[in-house]
């Protein structure tokens, strides 16, 4: 079995060898982007791997279908980057790791939730410059206060444990909500109640038709004023330069995000020296009340060993409930 892994860094090779000591598949890695005009690479391979933004569009499949490379690996849960109606028809075999470590992208959230309410990025800056002032660093307590969670799956359950923990009450809107989040003690509410009540709202819901721009202007204008908005699930989920008019108006008061709509040609590469062409990233950027990881929520230890183990039995399963349709 030979793999090509697309857009690969560091921590993937490293995880992935190790893993292999156990399948003994031949694994090379190259750092660009899986797309139309990259795919042909993949010739005499069994199988390809691709990452979150790799663009596994009809034109990149077309490519892997006719060097007859007919089995496509994400390590990654979404997958809304991938034409699923082609991949069906042409009988491609698309496989993903659905689950790797739900609390590390939970937990992440949370990181991104305490950071912007308790000013923690600034009072870092701050205290290394031996400025010790405690002025604009006032937070809230969230003992008490309302989440409110899009989306109710694996890591909206992590996240909503986390939260109850502090003794917030939870709001979710899932046209299907699990049996095993109702125990958490979540209040399912329609999504305009959500916006209305909430004081914090983190989005855990896919990127898809129905979800692209859930928070958009019209959402934000039903939200709370200065409701913090964390994001770690899909970039696509949020209306950027309508945030950006919520931030300026002061009715979002934090926003935490891991995900960028327009992140492929930022994010995943040190930008150092560069001069990043997208105005908008720019702008939310400066706003001392926003925060930016570059993807990284998924980011531990345990998630890296995971996604690799699962992606490596994808390539030697037939049926799974990790084939995608
Ligand atoms: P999941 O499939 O377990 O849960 C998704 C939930 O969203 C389901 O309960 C589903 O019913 C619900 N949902 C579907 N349509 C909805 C809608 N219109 N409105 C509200 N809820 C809706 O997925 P999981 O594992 O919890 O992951 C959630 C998302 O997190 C993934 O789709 C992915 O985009 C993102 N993610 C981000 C990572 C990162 O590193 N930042 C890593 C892994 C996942």
């Amino acid at each position: 079995m030979k793999i090509l892994f697309f857009s690969s860094h560091e921590y993937d090779k490293k995880s992935f060898i190790s893993v292999n000591q156990n399948f003994n598949f031949t694994l090379d890695f190259v750092e660009f982007r899986l797309e139309p005009k990259t795919a042909a690479l993949a010739q005499g391979y069994d199988a390809v791997c691709a990452f979150v933004n790799d663009d596994l569009c009809k034109d990149t499949l077309k490519v892997l279908n006719k060097i007859k490379v007919k089995r496509i690996l994400l390590r990654c849960a979404g997958f809304n980057n991938v034409d699923l109606d082609y991949a069906q028809k042409e009988k491609l075999l698309i496989y993903r790791v659905p689950e790797y470590s739900p609390y590390a992208v939970a937990e992440h959230a949370v990181g991104l939730l305490m950071c912007l309410n308790r000013k923690i990025h600034k009072s870092y800056n701050r205290v290394r410059e031996g400025n010790f002032s405690l002025n604009a660093l006032e937070g809230m307590d969230l003992f008490n206060k309302t989440v409110g969670i899009i989306g109710g799956g694996k890591i909206g359950e992590c996240f909503a444990n986390i939260m109850k923990g502090f003794g917030c009450k939870i709001l979710l809107f899932d046209p299907k909500p699990s049996e095993s989040i109702l125990k958490v003690g979540v209040k399912i509410s329609s999504l305009d109640h959500v916006f209305k009540k909430s004081d914090i709202v983190s989005l855990h819901c896919p990127l898809n038709e129905y979800t692209k721009y859930i928070i958009n202007k019209t959402s934000i204008d039903k939200m709370k004023k200065g409701v913090i908005l964390i994001n770690t699930s899909r970039g696509g989920l949020i209306k950027t330069s309508d945030v950006i008019h919520g931030l300026k108006g002061l009715k979002i008061g934090a926003l935490g995000i891991d995900v960028y709509e327009e992140e492929e040609s930022i994010f995943f590469k040190d930008h150092k020296g560069d001069i990043i062409q997208d105005d908008v990233f720019e702008r939310l950027m400066i706003f001392p009340n926003v925060l930016i990881t570059g993807h990284q929520a998924f980011l531990t230890h345990e998630a890296l060993h995971n996604i690799s183990e699962v992606t490596l039995k994808n390539a030697i399963t037939e049926k799974s409930i990790n084939l995608i349709y």
